[in-house]
């Protein structure tokens, strides 16, 4: 029987994750990467933001499928420019992208179909929002409209941040702006994770991100710290608010509006007195939730990709792992501002090889392995109990080193009160 082929867009953690997981069934020469990292086998450099040079490649190497990582390709339309073409693209259209490319999008479509979600406003202005601001009390959330790679959301406790955060919008993109000014919600977030082909979603375990720098949730947000899948203290009574008032209304609503949406939809949540919230919608995996989830799922993953893309999602049934994963991320000193790169990372020879290292910001020079990123190195173990997977992931990360080398000591400790 013929292998198929596929082609990951992307070069982070997640994208590591997943050729992993193609890997498994395919095996690593069909399975390539770009641009990969220095860690991802069969990476390839090719401009992923130039899709004629993407389709290029997949012609010369007989890929048959393109599974996107990262969402800039998705709302830049790579499902769009490959439509009609022999090669299948695992991702939402460039309009269903907007669920996450456009906050006001998804605001909108969320209070429609009647998903739960935080009060709104809509500004196009910076000097309205001020005005607005200037009447609440000051916990707010503001939120660019279009993607801003994480830096476009602003979790604010006082009228001063919130007007801090506008001057810097101001500053990054002018007077005149789409933006959003939510109410805060305070709680436990989770993130919920499924594959769907617009008429089912078949969703993964449940995942904890940990975005803050720093122990206790303290200082700037990052790309993702660690995370630990899945969550045990989420009852059943939540997990069916989660179905009743999230997910079936954004699936009549993918229906309703007759997206083109085949490919991973993310339900980023808040959880406050057991009633969820949903803040974002992303149209694709979440990192580093993938590194946690994609070693706890048995099927196969080209066969749930094809499945979406022929309508068939309803007819696969998810099986998981027993256990916990846990993922400790490694990253470079001074991250998520300016950090310096180019470090040898030592240590990787030493890890157990039950323990999986997905590379995230990693290059290979000369036969080193050197840090080419903030985030660096993901180290994800497996326990019966969190507790044992987050110990054997911290004895594993004590084995590596590099130059400034900085991680979280207490992913999966954080005590969730509002389940
Ligand atoms: N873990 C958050 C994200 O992928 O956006």
């Amino acid at each position: 029987m013929k292998l198929s082929k596929v082609a990951i867009i992307g070069s982070g953690g997640r994208e590591h994750a997943l050729a992993w997981k193609f890997a498994q069934t395919l095996s690593w020469e069909n399975v390539f990467t770009l641009p990969g990292n220095g860690g991802i086998p069969n990476s390839h450099t090719v401009n992923v933001d130039d899709f004629e040079e993407v389709e290029r490649f997949c012609i010369y190497n007989s890929v048959d499928m393109i599974f996107v990582g990262p969402e800039q390709a998705l709302a830049a339309g790579i499902v769009d420019f490959f439509n009609g073409k022999d090669i299948k693209v695992f991702g939402p259209d460039k309009q269903s992208a907007k669920l996450e490319a456009s906050k006001i999008f998804a605001k909108k479509f969320m209070q429609k179909y009647g998903v739960a979600t935080a009060g709104f406003e809509i500004f196009n202005t910076i000097n309205d929002a001020k005005q607005t601001i200037a009447e609440k009390s000051g916990n707010l959330v503001i939120k660019f409209d279009g993607l801003a790679a994480g830096k476009g959301v602003f979790v604010c406790s006082t009228s001063e941040e919130a007007n801090k955060a506008l001057n810097e919008l101001e500053i990054a993109y002018g007077e005149k702006v789409d933006l959003i000014i939510e109410d805060k919600i305070a709680g436990d977030e989770i993130s919920i994770i499924g594959f769907t082909d617009g008429h089912t979603i078949k969703l993964l375990q449940s995942a904890q991100d940990h975005k803050q720098l720093l122990d206790g949730d303290q200082g700037p947000n990052t790309g993702g710290m660690g995370a630990y899948s899945p969550i045990s203290d989420i009852s059943d009574e939540l997990m069916q608010k989660i179905h009743n008032k999230i997910i079936i209304p954004t699936l009549k609503g993918i229906h309703s509006e007759k997206m083109n949406y085949k490919g991973m939809i993310y339900f980023g949540l808040m959880v406050k007195d057991t009633e969820p919230y949903l803040l974002e919608y992303n149209a694709r995996f979440g990192d580093p939730e993938t590194e946690v989830l994609l070693p706890a799922l048995k099927n196969d993953l080209y066969e749930i990709a094809d499945a979406c893309l022929s309508n068939k999602l309803e007819t696969i049934n998810l099986e998981f792992e027993e256990g916990y994963f846990a993922d400790i991320v490694l990253v470079s000193g001074g991250y998520p501002k300016t950090y310096e790169k180019g470090f040898e990372i030592i240590g990787l020879e030493e890890i157990d090889k039950n323990t999986i290292i997905f590379h995230a910001g990693t290059k290979k020079e000369a036969n080193k392995i050197i840090t080419n990123g903030g985030r660096v190195i993901n180290i994800v173990c497996k326990g019966k109990t969190l507790n044992e997977a987050l110990e054997k992931a911290y004895y594993e990360a004590n084995k590596i080193n590099f130059k400034n080398m900085f991680f979280r000591k207490d992913i999966g400790k954080r005590k969730n009160k509002y389940f």
